[in-house]
């Protein structure tokens, strides 16, 4: 199978690359300089020069303060570029994957959210990834729409400046006594290599659709961050934040837990526990730096 990568450089993207390759695919993997999603020629000219059977769309602007200051240029790339994209899929009659959020829900539900529950987004990120859903699925017969969660991987996160909230509480922890952590927000930390194996699976079966593809269980970032220390042997006094004493410039869904029931019902969920999914991202983390010295 032919499979282009939108985004292949950024944090999940590099990943996605990765897993198709392990499985022999062929990969087109296509950066921003490779493709502006903003543009349908700049896409028609990309896609057609490879002819792809599967395209991963996980190029995205997604940070939240910049998508909030800028709503038209969250949206132009988010929900314009998927349109444009799927449009190409639909022509070539190939299937398109695009990587939503969790953050296309409100929050107010307090247990796992269902692809069968009632996007409300609170923020200008959640409404143009929802709007891009929904041009995916209304242009693109042969599609899949992944909402993914609080991800981390090897490769840098582009948008966010470099450092994933693993690597950014051990960063913390080197440099301060005491770190203090919001426990007033639960998601569930989603490692990227298990994403992408998981659109490996979903690339070969034609059950088109939504799905929630995140690890199994839930936690606070605080409690997140207890296990950072605690899988890491390492020493910090960790304090959980009083409510609003970080206010979120943003607003964001105090609860935004997924429960992958549709891809459970399908027989082709690949997700572990969130906590198994850490310690194997340690343990690659160690051999990178291993590999790298
Ligand atoms: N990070 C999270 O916790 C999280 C949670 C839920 C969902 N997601 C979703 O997961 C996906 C991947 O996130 P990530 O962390 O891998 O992001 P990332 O590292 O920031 O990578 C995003 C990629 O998109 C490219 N891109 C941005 N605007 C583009 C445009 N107009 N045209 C073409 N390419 C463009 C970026 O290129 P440049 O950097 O060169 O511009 C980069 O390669 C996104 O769709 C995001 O919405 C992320």
């Amino acid at each position: 199978m032919k499979v282009a990568v939108l985004g292949a450089n950024g944090q999940l993207g590099s990943d996605i690359c990765a897993a198709f390759r392990r499985n022999g695919d062929e990969v087109c993997a296509l950066t921003h300089s490779h493709v502006e999603l903003t543009s349908a020629s700049s896409v028609e000219g990309a896609l057609s020069a490879h002819n792809p059977d599967f395209i991963v769309n996980t190029a995205a602007r997604h940070h939240l303060e910049k998508c909030e200051a800028d709503p038209i240029a969250a949206f132009t790339a988010n929900a314009i570029g998927a349109k444009h994209v799927a449009e190409w899929t639909k022509r070539a009659g190939a299937t398109v994957a695009y990587v939503s959020t969790n953050y296309v829900f409100d929050g107010g539900k307090c247990s796992p959210y269902l692809e069968a529950d009632i996007a409300s987004p609170l923020n200008a990120y959640g409404i143009t990834k929802l709007a891009g859903e929904h041009f995916t699925a209304a242009i693109c017969p042969k599609y899949f729409v992944l909402r993914v969660s609080a991800i981390y991987g090897l490769q840098p996160c582009r948008a966010k400046g470099g450092l994933n909230f693993v690597e950014l509480m051990l960063k913390l922890s080197r440099e301060r006594d005491q770190l203090r952590v919001v426990d007033d927000e639960f998601v569930t930390p989603t490692p990227t290599v298990q994403i992408a194996e998981q659109l490996v699976v979903l690339s070969r079966a034609s059950a088109y659709g939504l799905y929630h593809g995140t690890a199994e269980g839930a936690c606070s970032w605080y409690e997140f961050a207890r296990e950072i220390f605690r899988a890491t042997g390492t020493e910090v006094h960790l304090e959980k934040a009083n409510p609003g004493e970080f206010p979120a410039k943003v607003p964001r869904p105090k609860y935004s837990v997924l429960e992958n029931s549709a891809l459970k019902a399908a027989h082709m969920n690949v997700f572990t526990d969130w906590r198994e999914g850490l310690q194997n991202y340690l343990n690659a983390r160690v051999q990178a730096a291993v590999a790298a010295s």
